[in-house]
């Protein structure tokens, strides 16, 4: 590679088609952010400098994007595609730079290697990626000269019958010379067209003959998003990619339109994954599990031979053989032992829960260190909160320790190892190993009360 090379990823338009308060950048594939997705090619390429161009919505998408690497330039009012590149060139260095739509995400580091080769052996001061769509709208048209040249792009908009009929489509995706000649030549693109925009495609027609269309031979790659039509649809294909290439890695995906995974998710052979799960954030799961049917997870790691149904995990870890659900919700926090099983309507939060442990019914667990084997009954609560106090306070569950149904244990309190405390007391003070703890008034029973009552 001849020296240094910039991105410039476009950021700034208003995204109209989307129909949005929210920047179109921000939307969600997959669970990441669009602009996410140029953001990470250009990270790939090890670029001279990422130079982001935003307008609409940029306070917004500088927060979400502030511990990235890159400069933000503001293009002001968005007046085109070409004025946003002009906008960006006090802040690029490289002596060449490729431009990124911040809506076209699926693009391949590969499809900008044979971007880049091209355009260095050809010596051209401006190049573009371009696909063959068999429904070529919205895309800009490549009109190329008898001897193969691309003589000019024509958007959608402006384009006549003939040039419609055209299916070779510009993508977006440019590698600029940083040239004296470039700049001039964006300098003088005029809004005479339809939208009123400064296009960055009449380049080709400006700096003709030194121009070159690089035609990329999977349309898939290079497809946009203009409106939510198209972001289902590439949802549609990325998840596809990522489930296709898990089940290549020996993941069963019993129904893969009904599966929702991120892109950085990573999950290991022989596990299942049934319908209705969704696979977020940095969620790692280990060989031998079943997943789902109905599981939300984010950020979680899982061991292996797991079992998690209809249940909702959040930053948490869980051990080897444990079964989580129906219907637990596992906070941040959470770190489930081995062979642990925790059951209908449980939640827990920052706790840890030891090897082979049982909560199976209707508890919460918070801000705890329970033990190995122990048995936590069913309404049991650790009552970590205290009206008018900040702090969360900790419960601490020796093994083997029995916590009888609908017991409360109010925080901070140390239950032994091996204790047993009785079904429906409340627990205020610690309660040594192997002991009973039994809070709760006697039982009355009055004989014949009822009756006695009916006959007056
Ligand atoms: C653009 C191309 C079209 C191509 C298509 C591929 C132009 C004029 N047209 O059309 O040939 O087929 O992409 O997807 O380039 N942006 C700015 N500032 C602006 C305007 C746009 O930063 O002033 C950004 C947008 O936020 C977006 C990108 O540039 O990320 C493309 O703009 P958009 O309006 O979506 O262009 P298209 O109509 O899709
Ligand atoms: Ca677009």
């Amino acid at each position: 590679m001849e020296g240094p090379v910039g991105v410039v990823v476009l950021a700034a338009g208003k995204g109209t088609r989307m129909r949005s308060a929210r920047p179109k950048v921000l939307h969600l594939l997959c669970g990441l952010p669009l602009l996410e997705y140029p953001l990470r090619l250009a990270r790939e390429l090890d670029p001279a400098e990422t130079v982001v161009v935003v307008s609409h919505g940029k306070d917004l998408i500088e927060a979400t994007f502030s511990h990235w690497p890159v400069k933000f330039v503001d293009q002001g009012e968005p007046l085109g595609t070409g004025h946003a590149v002009l906008s960006a060139r006090a802040a690029l260095s490289a002596p060449r730079f490729f431009v990124l739509p911040g809506d076209v995400p699926l693009v391949p580091p590969q499809a900008l290697h044979a971007l880049l080769e091209r355009h260095l052996a050809s010596g051209a001061l401006a190049s573009f990626l371009s696909v063959e769509l068999s429904e070529p709208n919205p895309y800009g048209r490549v009109v190329r000269d008898e001897s193969g040249k691309p003589k000019k792009i024509v958007e959608a908009g402006d384009a006549s019958p003939g040039e419609l009929a055209i299916r070779e489509v510009n993508s977006g995706i440019w590698c600029l010379e940083n040239h004296p000649a470039v700049w001039e030549a964006l300098a003088r693109l005029s809004p005479q067209n339809v939208k009123g925009e400064y296009y960055l495609t009449d380049l080709v027609a400006l700096l003709y003959p030194r121009v070159e269309a690089v035609l990329w031979p999977e349309p898939e790659d290079l497809l946009g998003i203009n409106d939510r039509v198209d972001l289902a649809r590439l949802e549609g294909i990325l998840r596809r990619r990522i489930l296709e290439s898990w089940m290549r890695e020996g993941v069963t995906v019993v129904d893969p339109a009904a599966v929702y995974p991120g892109p950085d998710v990573r999950v290991s052979p022989d596990t299942v994954i049934f319908p209705g799960t969704f696979l977020f954030g940095k969620t790692e799961i280990g060989p031998n599990c079943q997943i789902g049917p109905q599981a939300y997870l984010v950020d979680s790691k899982v061991g292996e031979g797991v079992r998690i149904w209809f249940s909702v995990l959040e930053a948490v870890e869980v051990g080897p053989e444990a079964q989580i659900g129906p219907y637990a919700h596992l906070r941040a926090g959470a770190r489930i032992g081995a062979r642990a099983r925790i059951g209908n309507f449980v939640e827990i939060k920052a706790s840890q829960i030891g090897e082979g442990t049982k909560a199976l019914h209707l508890a919460y667990i918070g801000d705890a260190e329970v033990g190995p084997g122990a048995n936590i009954g069913a309404g049991a609560i650790t009552c970590n909160f205290q009206p008018g106090k900040k702090e969360k306070f900790r419960t601490e569950i020796g093994a083997g320790a029995f916590i009888g149904s609908n017991a409360c244990l109010i925080a901070p309190i140390r239950i032994g190892e091996g204790a047993v405390v009785g079904a429906g007391s409340v627990i205020t003070e610690d309660v040594p190993p192997y002991a009973l703890a039994l809070e709760r008034s006697p039982q009355v029973v009055k004989p014949n009360w009822a009756r006695r009552k009916e006959e007056g």
